[in-house]
């Protein structure tokens, strides 16, 4: 199928690669300039595992290519799929601009059917809004063209997010018409080989579904960071009450690990999108409201944790961080627990000396005045004479490091661990003072 793509992202780069691979004759648009001419290269503007080999396997047969050409774009696909951002706008709903940007742009290029494919996380109603807006574009050329609007949200996982694509748990499609269904269900019958993983509903429900699933693993994480809070009071230790609710099958293991706060590009604008929604409608969303309160609370735990150690004038003191995208796997720092962190660290005093293995250029981008914060070439040269260690992100290679040879080059023996990735007991035995989320 000719497929195109508009907005060239995390999520439409992945989408584009993905449908090329499966045989499809894949076209992306984007309108960052040096975003196209990288990928025109063979590199990614990103950091995600296999997509690189897979982008270039795609590229160098003819099935996957890139443009910054609107009308080109327009022409191409059969299925547009629109894959813009839809960051948080002031009053904390999405930001709808370049959504309706895209959809305008095909109103007034689209000559003959299209089946216009909503997978950015937007709204319930933009279905009917993206087809409104078509509708205006063809009137004012004074044109009638048949097409069809869909919703197909999109559920991949940065850090994963070609697997979860190739191998997906489900597929949402929200689509009040027989022919965008048929389409859709035609073009992912490559994912469904295995057993049916469609699931088709009206396209109201497909976009709310897509917020109610963040909103929902949101929450558990709140869930756990709030109890863990009390956990620390009580003398218990969050992570044998994790692991002993999460063997309930009715609850299971994910998404319940104590830690400093949720980030991310989709949890917090997700979250704060569908409490909008809510008021607009007349109603609130209590539990999402006191989730994003957790979270905004749990950000500055490490912070508290390490002035009531080191005392709240930091000056002097240089602290290592470990970790500094959102999550493992990605380069995304987008409300990353790290940049608060960071930006509460230099402003008490301290300066930081930071190791990620993958989001060092990131920080640079979004530190890049900051003279306090020092990058380090390899997780143990961060450590050089620090007063602390910060483990911010759980990395698989900061889970077994050499303990005798952080010992060494710390000038405290002294770590504050936000994820819990190390053993109480055996950490103290290797002679350090350890502080973790909600043990005691
Ligand atoms: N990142 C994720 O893990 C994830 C997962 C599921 C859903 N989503 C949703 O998918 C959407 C995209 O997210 P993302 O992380 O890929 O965003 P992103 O910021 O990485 O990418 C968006 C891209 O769209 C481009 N763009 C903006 N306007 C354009 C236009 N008119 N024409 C062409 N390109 C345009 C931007 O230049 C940018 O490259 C969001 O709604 C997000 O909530 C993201």
């Amino acid at each position: 199928m000719k497929i195109s793509v508009i907005g060239t992202g995390y999520v439409g780069l992945v989408t584009g690669t993905c449908l090329a691979e499966v045989g499809n004759d894949v076209l992306c648009l984007d309108v960052d300039v040096n975003k196209i001419n990288l990928l025109k290269q063979g590199e990614i503007p990103i950091y995600e595992p296999d997509l690189e080999d897979m982008v270039r396997r795609n590229v160098s047969v003819g099935r996957l290519r890139f443009t910054l050409d609107q009308a080109e774009c327009t022409d191409h696909g059969l299925v547009q799929f629109i894959a813009v951002g839809t960051p948080p706008d002031e009053d904390g709903s999405a930001d709808m601009q370049y959504v309706t940007t895209a959809a305008r742009a095909i109103g007034q290029n689209m000559q003959d059917y299209k089946l216009i494919v909503d997978k950015s996380t937007v709204p319930v109603g933009t279905v009917d809004r993206v087809r409104g807006v078509i509708y205006e574009e063809l009137a004012k050329r004074g044109v009638e063209i048949d097409f069809s609007v869909a919703s197909n949200p999109e559920f991949l996982k940065e850090g994963a997010a070609v697997d979860d694509f190739m191998r997906p748990d489900r597929i949402v499609i929200g689509a009040d018409d027989d022919k965008a269904i048929e389409l859709l269900r035609t073009l992912y019958t490559p994912f469904n080989r295995n057993h049916d993983r469609l699931v088709v509903m009206d396209a109201r429900s497909a976009e709310l579904t897509k917020y109610a699933a963040n909103a929902m693993l949101a929450t558990r994480i709140s869930f756990m960071n709030e109890l863990a809070l009390l956990a620390e009071k009580l003398g218990a230790d969050i992570e044998h009450v994790r692991r002993g609710i999460g063997s309930d099958p009715r609850i299971g293991y994910h998404f319940l690990y104590a830690g400093c706060g949720y980030g991310g590009s989709c949890f917090p604008k997700d979250v704060k999108a569908l409490q909008r929604t809510a008021r607009e409608n007349g109603t609130g969303l209590k539990i999402l409201e006191a989730v994003e309160a957790v979270n905004a609370r749990q950000k500055e735990v490490l912070l508290d944790k390490i002035r009531a150690r080191f005392g709240s004038d930091l000056s002097g003191k240089t602290f290592a961080l470990w970790g500094l995208a959102f999550k493992p796997n990605t380069d995304d720092m987008r409300e990353a627990p790290s940049r608060m962190l960071i930006t509460g660290l230099l402003a008490q005093g301290a300066a930081v000396s930071a190791y990620d293995p993958v989001a060092m250029d990131e920080t640079k981008r979004l530190f890049a005045s900051e003279p306090g914060l020092k990058l380090a070439n390899s997780s143990m040269s961060a450590l050089e004479g620090a007063d602390a260690l910060i483990v911010v992100t759980e990395w698989k290679m900061f889970r077994s490091p050499d303990f005798s040879e952080i010992r060494r080059k710390l000038r405290n023996a002294v770590i504050f661990d936000g994820r819990n990735i190390y053993d109480p007991d055996s950490i103290r035995t290797e002679g350090f003072e350890y502080f973790s989320i909600g043990r005691p």
